[in-house]
């Protein structure tokens, strides 16, 4: 069987630790691997590689992905699915590797076509629904911890509010993991209402209390109160899934402004951008993308396609494409109250 392995969206660590075990395992049964280069443009284009020792030999702690990736969806190109049916006729079977977008695409082709593919979980932003955990967001979280522990020394030394613009798309799982482990004075996510005067006055009780400096860490994705609709919409950028680029919306620096006016504390802002995707994976990152690259590689063996490698506690389980992409997986109350204990 030739099996072939495509990454699609928004790189994170631990893309190549999955290429590699699927291609191991792959291996192991007697089955030829390719790279699908760029996502599911590599299946309109038929960008194939072969993928042997050679290039899989010292990829599990490199970042990024050695078969590249892109946002392209083929279901808004003009012959995009006819192209990708024409590409099965090379590959025998697909494991696609992505978030909500690229696993999206791989179940409708699974649905309509009877495509022969299946899933595997990433994204930084941990918003898959069908896992509990996505690989990427470990490394991200550990990243933007540490970016914390850093601007704390400087807040302190300063007097200064900081605040921490992270990434998480429509969710804040981000932004409430590493705001509880670098211990934020004030979180914000899209799931909960931005309320300013709530801020401010977490803020002041800390002043109040004798703390000379305060930690807001912010989700991109939040709508700020009163927001111009322009600006919310990331000045009209969208990809080919019609997802808005929300950095672009600078809310981290537009709630900077709005601390420093109402509480005249000097407000820095702090924007992580894409340091949160690149590097080395975690040692946790690497071993779930592996799990999850040999569970693909068995789902293959199997033929039990139309199904995505998901973590459930501490097991490695297949779960159907369609439930893993049918719902954003949003942070729910009591984790955000575990957060909200120390805030203030
Ligand atoms: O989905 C991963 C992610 O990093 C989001 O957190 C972020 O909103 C988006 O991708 C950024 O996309 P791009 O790399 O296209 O700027």
């Amino acid at each position: 069987m030739r099996i072939g392995v495509l990454t699609g969206g928004g790189d994170c660590p631990g893309l190549n630790a999955v290429i590699r075990a699927v291609a191991r395992r792959s291996w192991a049964h007697g089955h030829e691997v390719i790279g699908v280069r760029e996502g599911w443009r590599g299946m309109v284009e038929q960008l194939f590689e072969p993928l042997g020792r050679s290039q899989i030999s010292g990829i599990l702690p490199r970042g990024g992905t050695i078969v590249g990736t892109s946002r392209t969806n083929p279901y808004k190109i003009d012959g995009g699915v006819d192209a990708v049916r024409a590409a099965f006729e090379q590959v025998d079977a697909l494991v696609a590797i992505g978030g909500e977008d690229t696993l999206g695409v791989a179940a409708r082709l699974y649905a309509e076509l009877d495509a022969p593919v299946v899933g595997v979980p990433k994204t930084i932003d941990n918003d898959l629904s069908g896992t509990d955990y996505t690989f990427g967001f470990d490394t991200a979280v550990a990243i933007c911890t540490e970016a914390i522990d850093r601007l704390h020394t400087t807040a302190e030394s300063h007097n200064r509010v900081m605040v921490v613009e992270v990434m998480g798309r429509h969710t804040g799982w981000i932004a409430v993991h590493s705001g509880i482990a670098g211990g934020a004075d004030v979180i914000l996510i899209p799931e909960r209402p931005v309320d300013f005067e709530e801020v401010c006055n977490e803020i002041a009780s800390r002043h109040a209390k004798g703390k000379n400096f305060s930690i807001v860490v912010v989700s991109e994705g939040i709508e700020l109160p009163g927001a111009e609709e322009a600006s919310s919409e990331g000045g009209g950028q969208v990809d080919q899934f019609g997802h808005r680029l929300l950095a672009k919306r600078g809310v981290g620096e537009r709630l900077g402004e709005e601390i420093e006016s109402r509480t005249g504390y000097e407000t820095r802002v702090t924007v992580l951008g894409h340091i949160q995707r690149g590097g080395s994976p975690t040692a946790r990152d690497r071993i779930l993308a592996t799990r999850f690259g040999l569970k693909a590689a068995d789902l293959v063996v199997e033929g039990n396609f139309g199904q995505m490698a998901a973590l459930r506690g501490d097991a490695v389980i297949a779960v159907p494409l369609a439930e893993a992409t049918a719902e954003l997986k949003t942070v729910p109350l009591e984790w955000y109250d575990v957060a909200r204990t120390f805030f203030g």
